[in-house]
């Protein structure tokens, strides 16, 4: 079991390795961009807002960086400027970049076939390494994407309960699916007591009758679960959550926190979800709930489970998913179980576990001597702030509030100082995740030579910054 224990000891062994940090290069500052706003301006004539997926513009100041190649830690932009990389495809990629366990595991089995329509013997073995790290996994159901795996849960939950209320956190993202677009990044404004959030869909388009199966409650906060639960008592089916919020930084449940979430689950009959699409496989082989040993009745996990390739899937109760199948729940996806993504998910379950998990254990290890290094200078340089975080997620956050934990208390961060950081970051050559409401993701491949070069560029950017105001 790998749990909060643990996690300290690596804290503890952080904060020598720091001390014995005495001489440093310099960055080389990076000054030509000129590629990333050429490709930017095009792709803008052809893709609305010149992208994908919002997260890839939104926040990004001036224009997008747009990457080029990724090898390990380090990703190349098409101006050929090198990066430390913190996005780590928004924490897909949790070996690194083009991890050769992963490349020779797709090559061997593209030869094969990309996907055969069929249940495989790879999707048995993959759900059977997924069951055997997983404590609620009894069974688990394949699928592509983080956004389809919290639908498909809720849509479970409310068949297996007969009820149709799902209550969610505020600031919580599970998705872009309309059941979970409420009070995800809802403006201090129109957001309603702290308490008592207001249900405000998160952009147009969600249609007003969802509304009426979603209720929002404040998180870190079992008093106020209580009072929504009571009043929704009649048609609760679920609660879902992130186990450790990475949707407004990195939040930390209090300690116990999610121990009473379970117990007021079962208090008002509703089924727990935990949405492990960005602690799964990375905070511990179990996710969250083997960290915090707490078992939810479902779990969705992506990201990590594919190591940079689209899988996703759901796990949890053997009677629960019981609901799947033929004249029950239709459960459905062309790309579900392909062969391409599960060789990747077996090669990385693979590499993550080996030697007791190792990897997972490294990661945590660098995230503790980040942060600890960040704070450090963060005091030195006399700035207000934050650095919070779970192992390998972390956030900086520029305020003088005295704690962050929940959605609320990040409200009071200076983003515009954070904006500022990271471009004075960005020209140093460590590539924060532009905005201050998600998260770096450190990787297995992130060394101590990393370790080095953020906190180099940290120290000249936190001085500039200091200089500057
Ligand atoms: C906690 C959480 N749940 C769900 C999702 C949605 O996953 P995807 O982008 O794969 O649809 C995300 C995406 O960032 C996430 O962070």
């Amino acid at each position: 079991m790998f749990t909060q224990v643990e996690a300290e000891s690596a804290v503890n062994q952080a904060k020598i390795d720091i001390e014995k940090r005495t001489s440093r290069q310099l960055p080389i500052l990076l000054t030509n961009f000129s590629g990333s706003l050429a490709l930017y301006e095009e792709a803008k004539k052809h893709l609305p807002s010149g992208a994908s997926s919002n997260v890839r513009v939104y926040a990004h100041d001036p224009f997008p960086i747009s990457f080029q190649r990724g090898q390990g830690s380090k990703v190349w932009d098409i101006d050929n400027n090198q990066y430390v990389d913190l996005l780590s495809s928004y924490g897909a990629v949790v070996l690194g970049h083009s991890h050769p366990a992963i490349l020779n595991a797709i090559n061997a089995q593209i030869r094969n076939g990309t996907m055969l329509g069929t249940t495989t013997e790879l999707e048995v073995e993959v759900a059977k390494k997924i069951q055997s790290a997983v404590p609620c996994a009894e069974m688990v159901s394949f699928t592509n994407t983080g956004t389809e795996a919290t639908m498909e849960a809720i849509r479970i939950a409310r068949a297996f309960t007969g009820r149709d209320k799902i209550v969610k956190f505020e600031g919580h993202y599970h998705g872009h699916h309309d059941y979970v677009l409420f009070s995800v990044e809802s403006p201090s404004v129109v957001a309603g007591l702290e308490q008592a959030p207001s249900k405000l869909p998160y952009y147009p388009g969600i249609p007003d009758g969802i509304a009426k199966s979603v209720v929002v409650a404040p998180w870190n906060d079992p008093v106020s679960l209580e009072r929504v639960l009571k009043r929704n008592a009649s048609d609760l089916a679920a609660i879902i959550t992130e186990p450790v919020m990475g949707s407004a930084g990195v939040i930390p449940p209090k300690e116990d926190y999610l121990k009473s979430v379970r117990e007021l689950a079962d208090k008002y009959d509703a089924l727990l979800i935990f949405d492990e699409v960005l602690t799964g496989f990375r905070i511990a082989p179990g996710g969250a709930q083997e960290f915090y040993g707490v078992k939810p009745d479902l779990a969705c996990y992506a990201k990590a489970l594919g190591g940079g390739t689209p899988i996703a899937a759901v796990a949890g109760r053997r009677d629960v998913m019981g609901m799947i199948g033929p004249g029950k729940i239709g459960y459905g996806g062309t790309y579900n179980g392909n062969s391409m993504c599960l060789a990747a998910a077996n090669a990385t379950l693979d590499e993550l576990l080996k030697d007791d998990a190792a990897p997972i254990r490294h990661m945590h290890l660098t995230g503790a001597e980040i942060m600890e290094g960040l704070r450090e200078l963060m005091s030195r340089y006399d700035h207000d702030g934050i650095v919070q975080g779970m192992g390998p997620m972390f956030q900086l956050y520029f305020t003088a509030a005295r704690k962050i934990q929940n959605y609320r208390h990040t409200l009071q961060s200076d983003f515009e100082k954070f904006r500022r950081f990271r471009n004075l970051m960005l020209r140093r050559g460590v590539y924060f995740h532009p905005d201050g409401t998600e998260r770096m993701m450190i990787t297995a491949a992130h060394e101590d030579g990393d370790v080095e070069s953020i906190l180099s560029a940290a120290e000249d950017s936190l001085r500039e910054l200091k200089r500057a105001s």
